[in-house]
């Protein structure tokens, strides 16, 4: 599928969540997406950076805009090399956290875009990509 536009952000601070969920937002306003579709992928970014930096140690968040035909579609990659995630279908349960969290980030995530995929292998790290179509 053709990437008409991207950009790699570190994600290795709090400050560098507040950046990504200001470049998604402003993404997400390129490409048309309405304002509660906007609040969606920018909610499931949000998630999903915090979850690399305060499990995986710090990480990178790729962001693309796809072009399928007349269709726009914005694609977010969040990677880590952490600690990885033994049970997958555990993380995505609603409630469940290993930390005192809500439990929802993940769960949350995978309901507010329209593809979500995740990657995971103990001891090498965490790839989760979510895609919002126009
Ligand atoms: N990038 C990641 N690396 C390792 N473990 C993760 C990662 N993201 C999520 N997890 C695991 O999945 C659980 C559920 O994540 P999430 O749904 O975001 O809820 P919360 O962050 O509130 O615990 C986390 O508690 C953690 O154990
Ligand atoms: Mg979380």
């Amino acid at each position: 599928m053709p990437v008409v536009r991207d950009e790699l952000l570190r994600l290795d601070s709090t400050q560098d969540i507040v950046a990504v969920r200001h470049e998604v937002r402003a993404w997400a306003t390129s490409i048309g997406l309405n304002l509660v579709d906007q609040t969606k992928i920018v909610t499931a970014a949000s998630e999903l950076a915090r979850n690399a930096l305060e499990y995986g140690g710090g990480g990178t968040a790729c962001l693309q805009v796809l072009e399928e035909g007349s269709r726009k579609g914005l694609r977010l990659t969040f990677e880590d090399r952490g600690p990885g995630i033994a049970d997958i279908a555990l993380a995505m349960t609603d409630g469940y956290t290993s930390s005192g969290g809500l439990g929802l980030g993940l769960s949350g995530a995978k309901r507010l875009v329209n593809e979500f995929e995740i990657h995971s292998t103990p001891g090498e790290g965490t790839r989760v990509t979510i895609t919002r179509w126009k």
